[in-house]
Order: structure tokens, then sequence, then C-alpha cells
């Protein structure tokens, strides 16, 4: 829905209030939905009532027909209750060293003196830190293949989708390279998981993969679709989110300061409240929808069966009737106390809520800590990066171009 750009839809609530529709040919008609107790209605309501597996399914090809992401209702639940363990707090805790080491290392690598876009960076750890904490790849040379093999298969670009949104032209050129690249990257997975289920220090393994298979509850197949479906998930929102951050942090130079401090003392607490801040000054995905299998009673309107409903996710994080002085960055917010229901929403909600968002998060604190107490970025006076859209995200539309102006000596390691 994101190709609806935000400017619009602001003008949208300022004119018609919390709730409003949008017609689109095609896609049908659009409720969005601003008010934090309707979208409590809509994240908490009857699962059988309001669908969101089903706006996914143009995606089947890509993460395969048992993909948490394409499912709903009784299946959506039991497959996530199967993948839920892998993402608690702890479980994401033991991940931290493994994702800093992959900071450090590429962080290491940053040009120095001269401004580059950070994203292809933070895409590149980012998809690192799935292929050693989701898959549990460690040997360098499955590490090599799997980097190539990957992302073509999930950066979608819009050949890519054209030939998604229309089935009959994956019969030629250049979409029949589609089938070849999903032949690749399935092989590498599948390799992955039969090494998984006959690795005999599987009990040790901390990664998603072996934590999935120790606990027996699905085949081979079904595997491989969620391996798909959690890197298609969290390979680029959480490197978007970074690359927001950063963008943010150099036009903040009060900030920068205060979040180079925190990294170097260890002040785990402001760095999370930095990406709290982050995510919902700048929401990596802006709206989420939920399609209508009957009828429903929202914001005192009876909406018919086949509506999307919208919770405008962007929307309410940047109401000043939530957050004194919206559009500034102020981590301390975050600080101070505790939002109020329904007003911070980058993860979504309900049973579809982000299954990673306590992976994300963590990741997020953990690169950012690395990245300040590694290099000195150096504010800039330039205008604020328009976003851009990409599928169903935003990212800053120069990739949040940054300066690092001189490397820092790294104190004592910090405890992670
Ligand atoms: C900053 C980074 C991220 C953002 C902003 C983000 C945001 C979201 C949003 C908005 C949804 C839809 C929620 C809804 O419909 O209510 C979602 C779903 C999901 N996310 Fe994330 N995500 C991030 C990172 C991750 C990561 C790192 C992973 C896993 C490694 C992940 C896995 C998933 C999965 C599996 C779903 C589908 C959940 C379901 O349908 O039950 N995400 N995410």
């Amino acid at each position: 829905m994101t190709w609806w750009q935000q400017p619009f839809l602001r003008a949208c609530r300022r004119r018609y209030g919390d709730c409003f529709t949008v017609h689109l040919s095609g896609l049908g008609t659009l409720v969005y939905v601003t008010d934090p107790a309707e979208l409590r209605t809509v994240f908490t309501g009857d699962a059988t009532t309001l669908h969101a597996g089903e706006a996914n399914a143009p995606l089947g090809p890509i993460l395969g027909d048992s993909s948490l992401l394409l499912l709903d209702e009784s299946e959506h639940l039991t497959r996530r209750k199967q993948l839920t363990p892998p993402f608690h707090g702890d479980a994401v805790r033991s991940q931290t060293e493994i994702m800093a080491e992959v900071a450090a290392a590429d962080v290491a690598r940053w040009p120095v003196g001269r401004a580059s876009a950070v994203l292809p960076r933070m895409r590149a750890i980012t998809l690192e830190v799935i292929l050693q904490t989701v898959i549990g790849v460690r040997d360098e040379d499955r590490l090599a293949q799997l980097r190539r093999a990957l992302p073509p298969l999930v950066e979608i670009d819009g050949m890519q989708l054209l030939g998604l949104l229309v089935p009959r032209l994956r019969r030629f050129w250049p979409w029949t390279r589609f089938s070849r690249t999903r032949e690749v990257a399935d092989a590498l997975l599948l390799d992955e998981i039969t090494h998984a289920r006959t690795d005999p220090r599987l009990d040790e393994r901390t990664d998603v993969l072996a934590m999935l298979v120790r606990s027996e509850s699905m085949s081979d197949s079904q595997l491989r679709d969620q391996l798909i479906t959690l890197l298609v998930a969290g390979h680029e929102t959480t490197a978007t989110g970074l690359a927001w951050t950063v963008e943010r942090l150099v036009r903040h130079p009060d900030v920068l300061a205060r979040a180079r401090a925190a990294a170097d003392e260890g002040d785990d607490a402001y760095l999370d409240a930095l990406v709290q801040e982050s995510l919902r000054i700048r929401p990596v995905v802006p709206d989420v929808a939920r399609k209508l299998t009957r009828a429903l009673d929202v914001a005192g309107y009876r909406l018919a069966a086949g509506t999307i409903v919208a919770p405008g996710i962007a929307l309410v994080q940047r109401d000043e009737r939530h957050y004194a002085d919206p559009a500034s960055l102020r981590p301390e917010r975050f600080l101070d106390g505790r939002t109020a229901p329904y007003t911070w929403l980058p993860f979504g909600g309900g049973v579809r809520r982000c299954l990673g968002a306590t992976f994300a998060s963590v990741e997020m604190r953990v690169v950012l800590r690395e990245v300040l107490r590694r290099v000195e970025l150096e504010p800039t006076g330039d205008r604020p990066e328009r976003a851009r859209v990409r599928h169903v995200t935003l990212v800053p539309h120069r990739g949040g171009r940054a300066t690092v102006c001189s490397r820092r000596a790294v104190g004592v390691e910090s405890t992670r």
C-alpha cells in the first residue's frame, strides 16, 4: 500500500479525520484507520474475519506454500506457535555476540573521508546476521555460496515483481531466470537443513534452524519456506531501519553525541530508546493490511466483506495528539515513560505482529553500538532525505548518505 505516499495520506487524515477511504483501481477499497481505539479493534479482532496472509499471495513463488506470511486463521496460528521460541528474548540475546562481530567486521571496511550510502552496508550486515544466526551457517565456503545465491531471490526488483503479479510471464526470459535462481537457492538451503538434521553438535547450536530442527515440527520443505520467509521479512527491513537511524543521527548532532557516549558506556537503554524513536519517526513499513472476509464495524462504519483495512502506522506515529513535537528526533521520550497503547506500531500488531520484533530491535541496537564505537560520523547540514517506496517499505532516497571522518580507537569490549 505504500505507493500511496505519506504526504497524500497525511492530507487525507487532516481533511477527513481518523478513518478515511481510498479507492485504488485493481486493488479495491482501502480504509485507513488511525485512531488508537480503532487500531486496537483491528489488531485484536477475530482472525477469521481479518486476513493478512491473503494479501501476500503474490509472494508465493518466492516464499513457498507453507510460509507463515501466506497463511491465515488456524494454519497461521499453528505455524506461528512453532516458529516463536527462537524469537523469544533469551534466544535472541544468545545471538548478540555474532551480531556484534558481523557489524564490527563490516564497519572496518567503511571508507573514510568521503560520503557514501550506508544502506548497502547495512544490507550486507543484516544478510550476514541472518545467514549466521537464523540459518546457522559458520563455514566460510558455504557462507560465500549463500551470500551469492540468496540476494537475487529475495531482493525483489520491479521486473521480478511483475513476474510475480503476472504468472504467465514466468515462461519467458528474463523471468525464466528466476526459476534457476530459486533452484540454486533451494538446493543450498536444503543442504543446510540436512546438515542440521545430522549435525552431531545440533544440541549446542543456538541458531533458529537448529531450534526448529530440534522441535521436530516441520518437514524439510516447510523449513525451507520459513527460512526464506525470515530472510525476506527480516533482511531489508532491518537494514532500512538502520540506514534511517544514521540518516537522522547525522542531522541531529546533539543526539549523535549522546548516542556515541551511550555506545562507549554500554548504555543500552539510550540506544534502545534511539531505535524506538527512529522507528517511530521513520517507520520502515508505514502501513499494514487486513482483508475482511465478512462485514465488520470499524470506527462507526459497517465495512463490507472484501474491504482492505489499513492500520496507518506512520500516520499515528507522527500525530501531535500522541507525540509532542512529533517531527523531531527525541529518544528521551522513550526513556521518560511508556507511550500510550496503539500509538507505537512499527512492527504491526495482534496475532500478525512482527515475529522478529525483538530480534530486529536488538540487532539494530548492537549494530548501532558497533558503528558508533568504531567510526566518527560527521554531522551534516544537508536537507533530510526523502522517503522512496520500495515494495512495502520506505527507504531513504539516497540510501542514507553519511561521511566517516575518522576511525575511533575502540576501548575495552563492552558487555553484549
Ligand atoms: C526493523 C525491522 C523490521 C520491521 C520494521 C518489521 C516490520 C514488520 C511488520 C510491520 C510486519 C507485519 C505486521 C502486521 O501485519 O501486523 C512484520 C511481519 C513479520 N516479520 Fe518483521 N519487521 C522487521 C524485522 C524482522 C525480522 C528481523 C524478522 C525475522 C528474522 C521478521 C520476521 C517477520 C515475520 C515472520 C512476519 C510475519 C508474521 C506473521 O504473519 O505472523 N521481521 N514485520
